[in-house]
């Protein structure tokens, strides 16, 4: 059912005239047929926001509707009808020019102010018929300017699968119904999420790196809302076991060893080598020129994290053969000897 719209040959009846055609209307109510209801929708609303008085069981074939403020159907309250036979639209002294009359008889009222508050009636008119009448209403309600919530953490950088996470929507007030929001889905979105009081308090029993938010709360009260800042972890995490390149483990006596360690990590991992358990450098990457084949050996090399005190190490054996021909390194030729 759509908006009515006037065409272009609607005649607008004035209020006045209207006086005359509601003291001609008898007034009985069919027992036998179903009830019309109205419906707000919502029931409770604040300031600036639209309602549908919405009709239930609306009568089939009517000749007329009209909508009045209040219980009475009193002119000065008279807001629009709608006369289907004619395609009439009529506005009274109590239209607004916010209220929206559709086919299906429903009202809507935009912008609402304090004083749209309260009861409305619905007459309905079938040919022949007498009149019915139905009423509802809504309520106004001023809600407070709400404070922008804001989420305290027990911990910012919580360690993974370790810290348990705690956060607190702020402020407190018995008022207010919580919602959490994770990367811009509201919960539960997880079912490792607890939530023991009210839904104020939001417990994590553990973090992975992954899960580093935004993390946003919002307070509710009524229909309105309003959210935090949103919160992002700094999850500390690793050093993961690490990768040596390249992973030959053959070289030529004369070429050049170079090798890079890579473990993942938050915050990046400390990296040291050794060469046979006995400790060669700092540093994520060896670099050896001219090896000879005294360099052969277990390379390894070890990442450590201070923030999660976690550490790992992976090594690798490289074996140098001597250089083709000779038999000997070139730094043990003889005749190289003084
Ligand atoms: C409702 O209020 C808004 C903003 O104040 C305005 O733009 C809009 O035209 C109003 N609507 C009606 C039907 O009055
Ligand atoms: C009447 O029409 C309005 C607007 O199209 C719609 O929102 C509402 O749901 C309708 N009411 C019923 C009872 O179908
Ligand atoms: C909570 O609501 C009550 C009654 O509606 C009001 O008096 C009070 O100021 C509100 N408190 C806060 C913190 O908004
Ligand atoms: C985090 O990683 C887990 C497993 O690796 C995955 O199931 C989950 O969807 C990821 N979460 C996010 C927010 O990327
Ligand atoms: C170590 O080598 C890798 C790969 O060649 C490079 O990306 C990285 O920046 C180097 N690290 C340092 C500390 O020089």
């Amino acid at each position: 059912m759509g908006l009515l719209s006037a065409p272009p040959c609607t005649q607008r009846i004035t209020w006045k005239g209207l006086l005359l055609t509601a003291s001609l209307l008898n007034f009985w109510n069919p027992p036998t047929t179903a009830q019309v209801m109205i419906e707000a929708q919502p029931p409770k609303l604040s300031e600036g926001k639209d309602v549908l008085l919405l009709v239930h069981n609306l009568p089939h074939n009517l000749a007329s509707y009209s909508w009045h403020k209040g219980r009475m159907m009193d002119l000065h309250n008279y807001i629009t009808s709608y006369v289907v036979a004619s395609q009439i639209i009529i506005y009274g002294p109590a239209y607004s020019g916010r209220e929206t009359l559709y086919s299906n008889a429903s009202l809507l009222i935009q912008n609402v102010t304090r004083e749209d508050a309260g009861s409305y009636t619905l007459h309905i008119r079938q040919p022949g018929d007498g009149i019915r009448e139905a009423s509802g209403h809504f309520t106004y309600t001023l809600y407070p300017k709400l404070p922008k919530p804001y989420i305290t953490i027990n911990n910012l950088y919580p360690r993974e699968n370790k810290d348990v996470l705690s956060f607190t929507c702020e402020p407190k007030s018995k008022n207010y119904t919580y919602r959490w929001w994770i990367n811009g889905w509201r919960l539960p979105v997880s079912p490792r999420v607890k939530r023991p009081i009210e839904n104020r308090i939001l417990i994590l029993p553990s973090v992975i790196r992954n899960e580093t938010g935004p993390y946003e709360c919002e307070i509710r009260e009524g229909d309105g809302g309003i959210r935090s800042n949103p919160v992002t972890l700094n999850v500390l995490y690793g050093p993961d076991l690490p990768s040596i390149y390249p992973s030959f483990a053959y070289y030529r006596s004369g070429e050049n060893l170079y090798l890079s360690c890579f473990a993942d990590s938050n915050p990046p991992a400390e990296y040291s080598w050794t060469i046979n358990g006995k400790f060669l450098l700092s540093g994520q990457n060896l670099s050896i020129p001219q090896i000879t084949t005294k360099h052969s050996g277990l390379y390894a090399c070890s990442v450590r994290n201070s923030a999660t005190g976690k550490e790992s190490s992976r090594s690798i054996t490289v074996k140098v053969s001597a250089p083709s021909g000779t038999g000997h390194l070139p730094g043990h030729n003889p005749l190289e000897q003084p």
